[in-house]
């Protein structure tokens, strides 16, 4: 990121003190950067450490003959390729997304006509509250994007999302908002991932063992090349990746319900294990067992095809809409005939007998099947998988 430079608004949040080692990162990839901070954040984190770590002047108010004479607040706003407000707090969202501007960070973030990257970190409560989830949805359409929080132990002592990304993880959003612009900007792609809960009672469900890390990975290598990325997700335990918009559901009718919510989209990858059927008798309370011991009968019927679904669709249908097969035998004849069963345009076919270690595991050995035939690909890292198929995504859409 040589020559490259960042403004980092600083907001008063527990995790402020963070900033001083992504600071560091950034000074190590010889970034340069200058703080701006809020009167909170000044209680978290002093300038003169900031000052320190960025061996650059630091900005706090909006009012200061001096700095309005070296450098104005409007020419501040401007001066850096990329501004990054982390921690970013719910009452700095809300003012963003109402376009506030009462200090001199909340001034530079609404008079400022480069990319924002915001890093959203709170109490899990104030995270979940409708309010800062609306005025986030807001900015995100406006392009802003958005890494973490992460899911963890607060420093209130509750648990869930609201911990500021790690600063590894924000300086990884920085470089590919600094890097040059990939061939998915401006494209919005749809992603399934992850497997589906299909409730029996309130506390059983039933389930399949996909992790969600080739779908996810997907998500991250699309956002990666500048694609606007809607990741709908079952229950997995991993975080999203980085700038991409989640949306966490647990059964089959949900996650069709959500991925129409998300079109229109340029291309959409379905690669979530979805459950071929639900319990028609789902019980409202707890099965009880019964005094004769007799199992309860569970009466399944078929969840939505949402693939089929989506591939069938007229206008707003996707240009490209991609797959996935998981076989155990005959892995060539299914994914064609799954290919023109459901009306997609590629299909990612895999192996997923016990004996390949691929369902819940790091690696991937994929086919891809399209009109044109079949492409056999190594087996690599699920990762390298997904960056593969994000080029090809990406081709296609040129
Ligand atoms: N899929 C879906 N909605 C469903 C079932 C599957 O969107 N209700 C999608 C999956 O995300 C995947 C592809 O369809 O992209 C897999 O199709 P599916 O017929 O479920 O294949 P398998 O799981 O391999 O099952 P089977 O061999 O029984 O057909």
């Amino acid at each position: 990121m040589n020559g490259k430079s960042v403004l980092l608004i600083v907001t008063g949040g527990v995790a402020a003190f963070k900033a001083i080692e992504l600071v560091r990162l950034l000074r190590k990839s010889q970034c340069s950067v200058t703080c701006v901070l809020t009167g909170a954040a000044g209680r978290f984190v002093t300038p003169l450490s900031l000052q320190a770590v960025s061996e650059n002047k630091v900005y706090t108010d909006l009012f200061s003959l001096s700095d309005e004479s070296e450098m104005g607040h409007i020419q501040l706003s401007r001066s850096a390729d990329l501004l990054v407000v982390a921690p970013a707090t719910a009452n700095f969202l809300a003012k963003m997304a109402n376009g506030i501007a009462d200090d001199l960070a909340s001034t530079v973030v609404l008079a400022t006509d480069k990319p924002v990257l915001v890093a959203p970190a709170m109490n899990v409560r104030m995270w979940l509250h409708a309010a800062t989830q609306a005025n986030v949805a807001r900015l995100q359409q406006r392009g802003i994007a958005v890494i973490g929080p992460n899911e963890g132990a607060m420093a209130c002592n509750e648990v869930g999302p609201g911990r500021l990304a790690e600063p590894h993880e924000i300086f990884a959003a920085i470089q590919s908002a600094l890097t040059a612009p990939g061939p998915l900007v401006g494209k919005h792609v749809l992603v399934t991932s992850g497997p589906t809960h299909e409730p029996i009672d309130p506390v059983r469900y039933i389930a399949n063992r996909s992790s969600g890390r080739q779908g996810h990975a997907i998500a991250g290598a699309l956002a990666a090349l500048g694609a606007r990325v809607t990741l709908v997700s079952g229950p997995v335990n991993m975080p999203p990746p980085a700038g991409v918009d989640l949306h966490k559901v647990e059964t089959a009718a949900e996650m069709l319900a959500a991925c129409q919510s998300a079109l229109p989209a340029d291309a959409a990858v379905f690669a979530a294990a979805v459950a071929d059927w639900r319990v028609a008798n789902a019980a409202d309370l707890k099965l009880k067992k019964t005094p004769d011991g007799a199992p309860p009968a569970l009466a399944l019927v078929p969840n939505p095809d949402i693939l089929a679904t989506i591939s069938a669709m007229g206008p707003e249908r996707p240009r490209l809409v991609v797959g996935f097969a998981a076989e155990t035998h005959d892995l060539r004849v299914h994914a064609q005939d799954k290919l023109r069963r459901k009306g997609c345009d590629w299909i990612v076919a895999n192996d997923v007998s016990p004996s390949t270690g691929i369902m819940g595991g790091l690696e991937n050995e994929v086919h891809l099947v399209t009109a044109a035939g079949i492409e056999d690909w190594p087996r690599l890292s699920k990762d390298e998988v997904a960056a593969r198929l994000a080029h090809r995504i990406a081709e296609a859409l040129i």
